[in-house]
């Protein structure tokens, strides 16, 4: 069965590094959660070259074998000096801090009643790319790691490390460009659970979408295509699509998600304003 219900109306579209992360959340009695560096493969880095991360809590009593996923968003980057600048801009150079587990990772019952007691991921997002990247660029010394697509597949083995591949049921989420990548890996997320009887995908404010607006006609096909190009993305976005279109088209999910197997909700505002 497909889940699929789109609330959209009009997108305002003032630029293009969107960033929906959560805001700071309030210091109450959730745990703050400490960063794990990946180490299963290490070229599974950040654009700078440090190395990627994500926020484990681990499941307890009824939850313990259940799991869910969230991408953070952040924009992306088009371009050597964009995505230098980019690495200033977000910080994504330095080094990870502790993170509050709150709302849906909360791990309080009475706060989270669907999920506190789930194993709950956090994946920082340093890749500028919705996870898609694979290559690397240099411009006199100064080299940028284009891994987005490495660092999902090491954060995805070392939870499965963890335990993930005993999930029952498994939930993929993500907001903004990590909304995009949890369309881009819905079905491979449910291919690494063969036994998991129920895995399920939620892409929030991630259905960016093909339409010219007002000021600037349509920037995201040529920023996408952009950024397809410099970070060599092609191979991870869904083959049925790039089977038939352009890289830079396949990374807009209103291209493939006719073809995502897996139940897949999107949710999207009706009224989205995207930041410079
Ligand atoms: C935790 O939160 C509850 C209600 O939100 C409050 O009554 C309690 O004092 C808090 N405990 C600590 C240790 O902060
Ligand atoms: C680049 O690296 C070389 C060799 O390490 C060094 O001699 C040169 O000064 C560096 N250039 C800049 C612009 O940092
Ligand atoms: C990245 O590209 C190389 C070939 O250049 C390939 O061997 C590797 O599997 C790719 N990695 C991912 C995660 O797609």
């Amino acid at each position: 069965m497909k889940l699929f219900i789109i609330l959209i109306t009009v997108v305002l579209a003032k630029g293009l590094s969107a960033d929906f992360a959560p805001s700071p959340a309030p210091a109450g009695n959730d745990s703050l959660v400490n960063p794990t560096l990946v180490t299963v493969d290490e070229g599974a880095v950040c654009l700078a070259g440090n190395p990627a991360a994500y926020y484990y809590s681990k499941g307890f009593g009824r939850g313990s074998k259940n799991w869910i996923v969230y991408l953070r968003g952040g924009g992306w980057c088009s371009g050597f000096a964009d995505c230098l600048a980019y690495i200033d801009r977000k910080g994504v150079n330095k080094d990870p801090t502790p993170i509050t587990f709150d709302y849906i990772f909360s791990n309080q019952k009475e706060k989270n009643p669907d999920f506190f007691n789930w194993n709950k991921v956090i994946v920082r997002y340093c890749d500028a790319s919705s996870f898609t990247s694979n290559s690397t660029d240099k411009i006199g010394n100064t080299t940028l790691y284009f891994r987005g697509a490495r660092i999902f597949r090491a954060i995805t083995e070392e939870l499965l490390c963890l335990g993930m591949g005993n999930a029952r049921n498994a939930l993929l989420a993500g907001s903004s460009a990590g909304g995009v990548a949890t369309a881009i890996y819905c079905d491979r997320f449910r291919g690494l659970l063969p036994s998991a009887s129920r895995v399920k995908c939620l892409s929030d404010g991630g259905y960016f979408f093909l339409a010219k607006n007002h000021k600037s006609g349509n920037q995201f096909l040529s920023f996408f295509e952009g950024l397809t190009k410099i970070q060599g993305s092609k191979n991870a976005l869904p083959e049925s699509c790039t089977a038939r279109l352009s890289a830079e088209l396949c990374f807009f999910p209103q291209n493939f998600w006719a073809d995502i197997e897996t139940p897949i909700f999107f949710l999207m505002l009706a009224f989205d304003e995207i930041e410079v």
